[in-house]
């Protein structure tokens, strides 16, 4: 059976989970206070998806400036991959935007990272250009993705 997550906008009791997350999964994580300003940000958004006990498992951070806007993070801890949380996150980043007349998405990814390419393509993201050697640590191209809404 499938189990039930929750996705909802992100409060301060959920910021400290958001950040073990982010230090578990990216080299280079966001600092607690880059996270904190991000939730009080008018541009900036972070939604996050909950489990039933209540588990922070994955978040999505966005922003919108007018008419264009920029997927800076999705993740989702590793033992609750492929369960479809990134998708049910991104389409909420989606709603959201489309609500705010956002008329394009953007967004940066490493070439070499199959399970996001895989589903930013599922997503309708299509690629618009490559960064050569744009990533540090390993130094790597990078490709640019839109999605019209
Ligand atoms: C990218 C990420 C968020 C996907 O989350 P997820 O919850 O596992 O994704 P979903 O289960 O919703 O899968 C959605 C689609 O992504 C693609 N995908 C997911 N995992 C994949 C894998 N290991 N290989 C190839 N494609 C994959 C598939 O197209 C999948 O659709 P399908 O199940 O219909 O085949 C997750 O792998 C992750 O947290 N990665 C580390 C962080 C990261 O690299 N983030 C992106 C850069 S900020």
């Amino acid at each position: 059976m499938e189990k039930k997550i929750d996705i909802i906008f992100a409060t301060e009791a959920e910021i400290e989970a958001v950040w073990d997350l982010e230090k578990e999964i990216f080299s280079d994580s966001y600092s607690l206070k880059t996270l904190e300003d991000i939730l009080s940000s008018k541009n900036e958004k972070l939604i996050i998806a909950k489990d039933e006990d209540n588990n922070t498992v994955g978040y999505i951070i966005y922003m919108a400036a007018a008419d264009e806007g920029e997927l800076l993070r999705v993740a989702v801890k590793k033992d609750a991959r492929k369960n479809g949380i990134g998708e049910k996150l991104m389409n909420e980043m989606i709603d959201d935007l489309a609500k705010a007349e956002v008329k394009n998405i953007f967004l940066e990814v490493r070439i070499s990272n199959e399970p996001a390419v895989g589903m930013y393509e599922n997503m309708e993201f299509q690629t618009v250009a490559i960064r050569k050697k744009y990533y540090r640590n390993p130094t790597e191209d990078a490709m640019i993705m839109k999605r019209g809404l």
